[in-house]
């Protein structure tokens, strides 16, 4: 890929061809909680690279503004959030969700108000997020996922923060293949038991089938197991384009929101049909899992609150435990596996140049990322691709199957529009691998 399609495919800001394709979908612009009083603080937002005030008015209604004042500009983010409008503390100019001036007090004129209007953007409230459609105009399908169909505290989303562009922890969610060698501490611990990973670690080759979907594409990664039958470990992946996977076992699912071209909000969604993850063994299990506590995420600069969303994990190595290495306690050396992941993807730099790169066959799915990336990019405005899956039909999967079962069983709804590509035959896709 030379520099130019790499550039089209990861910057985002206004303008560009994948910032507008982006503008084109629902972008999720902030967690439900981060706007959870009606009449609390407007929170300040970066999404692909504008600044935005998200806030929630009187009645309970989700705005969303430019950040700028559309008098002199000053920040909205300190404004009164009053009776049914965010008031500018700078000269009073009162404003809806829908952008309308209510109040203009230092205008004599008060039909002035009626000329000018600040830039609203359509957005709705599902599953726990607050979602923007910028470009305005008729509405994408609304993003109605799985975890959008489950009780609010079935439901736990944590946000990163990482400093890279979006595609780079995108690409990370399509690589099967690093699973069971950056995480083989964990996988080691999860072997044995209801949730037993080891196939993971002994076949670090896995055949990858890769088919297109209406929404993106599935991958079903087949691994050996040592059965005397001779079946398949399988863990189907989902990618639904742009920004989201649905990875194995189900019930998780990751997005990479692109803040501007250099740093993007990691999304870990879990939910659970059964049991709450608000509190207690569940909601433990999968932060301690994750590596998702507060102080981890502080400690390398990733909390979204936190001033120095900057490059602290790399500056403090994300704290790699070079003795525990030594003594063979520890694989990577980092604390869980949103610091592994995070360290590989961060270390590629701010923005990736793919012009040096050696891909393999277990690279076949980051390849059909890039490609569906690229056309996304390259879309018509005007006729956007249209999907026959339900949103909330799309999921990811797990099984280990006997050797004449079909994997697509596990995925009964997800509507196929293509030839599977195998990774042995990806020597005849049009990119190149070694
Ligand atoms: S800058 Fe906001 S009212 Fe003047
Ligand atoms: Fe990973």
């Amino acid at each position: 890929m030379n520099q130019n399609e790499n550039e089209r495919m990861c910057r985002v800001g206004p303008g560009t061809a994948m910032g507008s394709a982006l503008r084109r979908r629902w972008v999720a612009a902030c967690l439900s909680t981060d706007v959870s009083e009606p009449g609390g603080a407007p929170v300040r937002i970066k999404l692909l690279g504008e600044w935005f005030v998200v806030f929630r008015d009187s009645e309970g209604v989700v705005g969303m503004l430019d950040e700028r004042c559309p008098h002199r500009g000053a920040s909205l983010a300190f404004g009164r959030n009053e009776d049914c409008g965010l008031r500018c503390l700078w000269h009073g100019w009162k404003i809806g969700v829908d952008g309308v001036l209510q109040e203009t007090p230092n205008i004599a004129d008060d039909h002035f108000r009626q000329r000018v209007k600040a830039r609203s953007y359509d957005v709705v409230e599902l599953g726990g997020f607050v979602w923007a459609h910028l470009a305005g105009g008729e509405r994408p399908p609304l993003p109605d996922y799985q975890w959008a169909h489950v009780p609010d505290e079935h439901r736990l989303i944590v946000a990163a923060d990482l400093d890279s562009n979006f595609t780079q922890p995108l690409e990370g969610l399509a690589d099967s293949s690093h699973v069971g060698i950056l995480h083989s501490n964990l996988v080691a611990k999860m072997s044995g038991g209801a949730k037993d990973l080891s196939a993971l670690r002994r076949d670090q080759a896995p055949r990858l089938l890769v088919e297109p979907t209406d929404f993106g594409f599935h991958y079903a990664a087949l691994r050996k197991v040592d059965e005397p039958t001779g079946g398949h470990h399988v863990r189907i992946t989902a990618y639904a384009a742009p920004l989201l996977f649905f990875i194995a076992p189900g019930g998780q699912a990751f997005m990479s929101v692109p803040q501007d071209d250099t740093h993007s909000r990691f999304y870990n969604i879990f939910w659970s049909a059964t049991e709450p993850l608000s509190d207690g063994p569940a909601r433990q299990f999968r932060l301690d899992m994750f590596g998702l506590h507060r102080e981890q995420l502080a400690e390398y600069g990733m909390l979204p609150e936190h001033p120095l969303v900057g490059d602290l994990g790399r500056r403090n190595h994300f704290t790699q435990d070079r003795a525990g290495m030594r003594a063979g306690s520890t694989f990577s050396g980092l604390n869980g596996l949103t610091s592994e992941d995070a360290a590989m993807t961060a270390s590629m730099g701010d923005l990736y140049d793919r012009a040096a790169e050696h891909l393999v066959p277990a690279d076949l799915a980051v390849i059909r990322l890039r490609r569906i990336l690229r056309s996304i990019a390259d879309e018509d405005a005007d006729r956007p691709a249209r999907m026959t899956t339900e949103t909330s039909r799309i999921t990811a999967a797990e099984a280990v199957l006997g050797p004449n079962a079909d994997w697509h069983a596990l995925v009964p709804h997800h509507n196929v529009v293509g030839r599977a590509v195998a990774a042995d035959d990806a020597a005849t896709d049009d990119e190149q691998l070694v």
